[in-house]
């Protein structure tokens, strides 16, 4: 199991940043962290949790939908959420949710009815985040400004600094009002569906998930942007999930944290 450790408020600036020997231990890091978060949160209702494709939190949620997550894991009370898909097939390998189905919802017991993925079947990525809005819309009736609140968003980074789909200068990072929205990004470019830096700035605890040399340089930026917010920019989409209310949390292997200040870890 993950060992205990405290998250650092937005309010009181900064990030707890955490680093694991190996992408093993990461893994096992990031399972234990969603463990806590809906161990804690059952009870209140239904724990609400978007997570991110990409190939980083693969190995993660292998290690939630195996013991000894998995047998303690409150599967009944939780309600996934993707952060972004790629407009592809979903049985096309570039398939946030195919990733998603492969590592966690076929390996666990998630019951139907509680993944709730970005709809590529549709005829467009409009339509997709259009539908996308409109069901979280549904599942936080009553929610302050209409933005859903999750309890924790799993999200990776781009060595170009986008997070979710929301890359470097792009328009969507000035949205206001959409929860949801199509995008193009990526390298290549693909047409995508991105949730909003409205919707990530309402989410209670969001945890970055870096693994890798080739992650190194952006982890150093990013960190860097929430130790001193004038750092921030659309140039490093990550720099802008600065949760109101929220806490933030990165946890890295040796190898992404390599370039860090040894003043940037916390303690723990
Ligand atoms: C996606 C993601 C994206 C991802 C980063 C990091 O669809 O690509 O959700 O934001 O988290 O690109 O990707 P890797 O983990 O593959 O490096």
């Amino acid at each position: 199991m993950a060992r205990a450790v405290t998250d650092v408020p937005m309010r009181e600036g900064g990030a707890g940043v955490f680093v694991l020997p190996t992408p093993s231990e990461l893994a096992r890091a990031v399972a234990g962290r969603l463990w806590g978060v809906a161990r804690e949160r059952t009870g209140a209702g239904p724990v609400h949790i978007a997570l991110s494709g990409g190939e980083t939190p693969r190995k993660a949620y292998q290690t939630l939908a195996a013991e000894p997550y998995r047998g303690r894991f409150p599967w009944g009370s939780v309600h996934f959420w993707q952060t972004d898909e790629r407009f592809v097939p979903a049985s096309d390998p570039r398939s946030n949710r195919r990733m998603i189905g492969e590592a966690l919802l076929s390996r666990a017991p998630v019951p139907r009815g509680n993944f709730h993925g970005i709809d590529t079947s549709l005829p467009g990525p409009g339509e997709a985040a259009r539908a996308y809005a409109s069901e979280l819309r549904g599942a936080f009736p009553g929610a302050p400004g209409g933005v859903p609140r999750f309890d924790v968003a799993v999200l990776g980074i781009g060595a170009d600094g986008h997070t979710a789909s929301l890359f470097p200068g792009s328009p969507a990072l000035a949205e206001e009002l959409a929860l949801a929205l199509p995008v193009e990004g990526g390298d290549p470019p693909l047409p995508r569906v991105t949730v909003t830096l409205p919707v990530l700035n309402a989410v209670l605890r969001v945890v970055f998930v870096l693994q890798g040399e080739g992650k190194a340089k952006v982890m150093r930026d990013v960190v860097a942007a929430f130790r001193d917010p004038s750092l921030r920019s659309p140039g490093l989409p990550a720099t802008l999930v600065a949760p109101r209310r929220g806490t933030v949390v990165f946890l890295a292997d040796a190898a992404a944290a390599s370039l860090l200040p040894a003043s940037s870890r916390s303690p723990g």
